[in-house]
């Protein structure tokens, strides 16, 4: 590609921020992934494999639990006006039924912590973490499930409906949580099953529909209303899923593998339509087949088999044109410690999200995953995706060149490329 000096200018009221997850950036957490992170199971598997198990273990992670003015104080120097955050239901709803107040005060003095610093919240209310006692229920296979979720979810937002305006019910939670816990086996519970995938996806897709309803319910918005429509109130519920730019040669087209592999990645998203004001979408590889001609940039440095494709974020927000609803980018970066790629890799991901705008696809944000290094689920503390550098020693945060360089992006809501 080559582009010279020119100025892209992003629609009026774009937003432009990072993401987190509690998990990955709180620290001392209490779930089902911190059990099993801590078990004999996991522990042999790593050294089985040579690794040392204390970088596998997520321990007090960024502290982040007690440093998010810290955070927010950067992402406030960095320009950013929104920022996507998860709660953890495990500090919400430690047992059964039983909701913990100081908690919650906690959570509501991080959003107005970010509000104080012209940032607006989009809260995810789960993200791959999950109580103990769920957990010994049976966790996602449950067929209460769905009900577990929404009573924690109207706590929550009974709670946050005066503070919070834009929220997501789960995050990968058909894309990659079902197949990674479920079908590879892979994360906890270390399933491979093929029936409890379709089991847990459709429980998940369940949810996200009585939590939606829920949560309209408690603004007082009919959940019937059509499309944008919502998106005007003060509230807009979304699902966010993870998509993988898949292409092949001519023969698995024929033989429609691609095709399949589309409708699972889109799936969660057109069967729960009339309960989405938006989608949101996270975008980090594309992954070629057999015959596939496409070429890219290269490998992912710190997450193979990840590769660098960012026309594939553009070929994924067409495909999503279809749904006629807004869509935000609620994760896109790369793990990159020497921070020699993330600046061409932002800029050249947010070209192509601008050629997709230009094109009809109605982006409102773009998140960059993630503010801080943190917790990266199985791969553990090695990849370091921050626009902060994190010292996990002292704990001290160190802004990366490039985070000044998407700095300006976001303070001049265009794009300004040379590549
Ligand atoms: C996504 C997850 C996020 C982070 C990035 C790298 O799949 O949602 O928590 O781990 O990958």
């Amino acid at each position: 590609m080559r582009i010279m000096n020119e100025i892209l200018k992003f629609p009026e009221d774009f937003k432009w921020g990072s993401a987190t997850s509690a998990h990955q950036v709180e620290g001392n957490n209490h779930n089902d992934w911190t059990e099993w992170e801590k078990s004999s199971e996991r522990i042999a598997q790593l050294k089985k494999e040579g690794k040392d198990p204390s970088d596998f273990i997520s321990g007090k992670a960024c502290d982040s639990y007690n440093r998010y003015e810290e955070d927010f104080d950067i992402a406030q120097k960095l320009n950013q006006n929104i920022h996507r955050f998860s709660i953890e239901w495990s500090r919400i709803e430690p047992e059964e039924g039983k909701f913990d107040e100081g908690e919650m005060e906690r959570y509501k003095r991080l959003i107005d912590a970010l509000r104080e610093r012209g940032i607006e919240p989009m809260v995810t209310l789960w993200h791959f973490t999950n109580p103990i006692w769920f957990a010994e229920k049976g966790g996602w296979l449950n067929r209460k499930a769905p009900g577990y979720f929404t009573r924690y979810t109207k706590y929550v937002v009974d709670n946050l409906k005066d503070r919070v305006g834009l929220w997501i019910t789960f995050n990968e939670a058909t894309t990659v949580y079902a197949s990674l816990s479920y079908l590879k086996g892979e994360w906890p519970l270390q399933h491979k099953n093929i029936f409890e995938f379709f089991r847990v996806r459709k429980n998940f897709i369940k949810a996200h529909t009585l939590a939606y309803r829920e949560i309209k319910k408690i603004y007082g918005v009919s959940p019937t209303l059509k499309n944008d429509s919502s998106m005007s109130h003060n509230v807009a519920v979304g699902l966010v899923e993870n998509n993988v730019y898949f292409s092949s040669g001519n023969l698995l087209k024929v033989l429609g593998v691609v095709k399949i592999l589309n409708w699972l990645q889109t799936c969660a998203w057109s069967k729960t339509l009339s309960y989405s004001d938006f989608l949101g979408l996270n975008y980090y590889t594309d992954y070629k087949m057999f015959g596939s001609k496409e070429s890219d940039d290269g490998p992912a440095p710190e997450m193979p088999p990840w590769r660098i494709y960012p026309k594939g974020i553009y070929h994924r927000l067409m495909e999503l044109k279809r749904f006629k609803k807004p869509i935000y980018i609620t994760e896109n970066g790369i793990a990159d410690r020497t921070d020699q790629l993330r600046e061409k890799f932002i800029k050249e991901h947010l070209y192509w999200v601008w050629k997709a705008i230009q094109d009809g696809a109605d982006v409102r944000g773009y998140m960059y995953w993630s503010l801080l290094d943190n917790f990266e689920w199985a791969k553990g503390f090695k990849p370091r995706f921050g626009l902060i550098e994190v010292d996990y020693a002292t704990l001290e945060r160190k802004i990366r060149p490039s985070a000044y360089e998407y700095g300006k992006i976001c303070k001049t809501n265009q794009l300004k490329i040379d590549l």
